[in-house]
């Protein structure tokens, strides 16, 4: 056997209707149906090369522009579990020498496990000659325990649904990028990791007294995305991810522990997108388990939301990005 290599990029995604909650989170089987829109900026980049022997896998790890180092075991850990995963799946042998890099600035405090293990899982099936469509590549992404990966698999508007929560689960797309340039300014207002993982988070979700009121406003709240993304209707959209959005934050602080996950720029951002509307600007915010804020809106109110918001001096930058077309394997390799 000799060594093979290959590179994938894979976008992050922003959820409309959120994943809070698993009913087995090793397996990232979630309680609840999520909708999200697959970005193209904010995006990890992944080469895994297959050599033959039984060596240990390595990893490396850069944010953009940076030097690649090797990471700590906090970040290594479930990266080489998922590849020993896809390994034992396909029962193959070899090691794998992996690099992956963010091509957004780590600093910027955004998720990127959505992004970075679709890339990872792209980029070994493909040094191992495998080509997955996009259902398998999204539920093989999904074992990784990284829920949202499932997502970042597929381009445009994208729902993974609950479902038998069997192992195989998937998510589909609703509509492919073309059929609605929405677009996603990020403004940063935290670049730390955050407090609490997403992985935690699930675990305590079910604790809070509210979660039970989320579960039950949820149907009706998907219907109402689903059908508004059918539409490009975005005055339907928006209320109902910022109701989303809100009611996440609202069963993390509710959570024993509490979490809180917004910081005062947070409310910052939430009321000048309010007052962008008052001004005609239509935009949304929805926020993922972090402080910052993205902003959805179409192309002729882009400008202004992020000119507005980049203003703020809670804002240390905006990021914007728009619906794209899902992962890919490319010929630029990371080593
Ligand atoms: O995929 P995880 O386990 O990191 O959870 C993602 C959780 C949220 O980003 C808050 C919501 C979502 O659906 O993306």
């Amino acid at each position: 056997m000799s060594a093979s290599r290959a590179t994938a990029i894979a976008p992050s995604n922003i959820a409309f209707i959120k994943y809070w909650g698993a009913r087995d989170l090793d397996r990232a089987i979630p309680v609840n149906p999520s909708i999200s829109m697959t970005l193209t900026r904010c995006a990890s980049r992944c080469t895994a090369e297959l050599r033959p022997g039984s060596g240990p896998d390595e990893l490396a790890f850069r944010e953009a522009g940076g030097e690649l180092r090797t990471p700590g075991e906090g970040f290594s850990r479930p990266v080489f579990e998922h590849v020993e995963r896809i390994r034992r799946r396909y029962d193959r042998s070899g090691s794998f020498r992996i690099a992956t890099e963010n091509t957004f600035p780590s600093a910027a405090g955004l998720a990127s496990s959505a992004s970075g293990f679709a890339a990872l899982t792209l980029a070994v099936t493909g040094a191992l000659g495998l080509s997955l469509d996009p259902r398998e590549l999204s539920s093989l992404a999904r074992r990784s325990g990284s829920g949202s990966a499932a997502r970042s698999a597929i381009g445009g508007y994208v729902e993974w649904p609950a479902g038998a929560g069997d192992d195989e689960a998937h998510a589909v797309a609703l509509a492919g990028p073309e059929h609605w340039d929405l677009r996603n300014v990020v403004a940063i207002v935290d670049a730390g990791p955050k407090a609490v993982s997403s992985r935690d988070g699930h675990r305590r979700a079910a604790g809070s007294p509210f979660y039970p009121v989320r579960q039950r406003l949820l149907p009706e709240r998907l219907a109402e995305v689903r059908a508004a993304i059918a539409a490009r209707d975005l005055a339907r959209l928006g209320p109902a991810i910022e109701e989303d959005a809100i009611e996440l934050h609202l069963v993390a602080m509710s959570s024993r522990p509490a979490i809180f996950y917004w910081k005062p720029g947070t409310l910052a951002v939430l009321e000048q997108v309010r007052e962008l509307r008052r001004c005609g600007v239509e935009a949304y915010a929805t926020m993922d388990a972090g402080a910052n804020v993205h902003v959805i809106c179409e192309p002729a109110a882009e400008d202004a939301a992020a000119d507005r918001l980049g203003e703020l001096p809670e804002v240390r930058t905006v990021i914007r990005d728009r619906v794209g077309p899902g992962p890919r394997l490319v010929d630029e390799h990371l080593f």
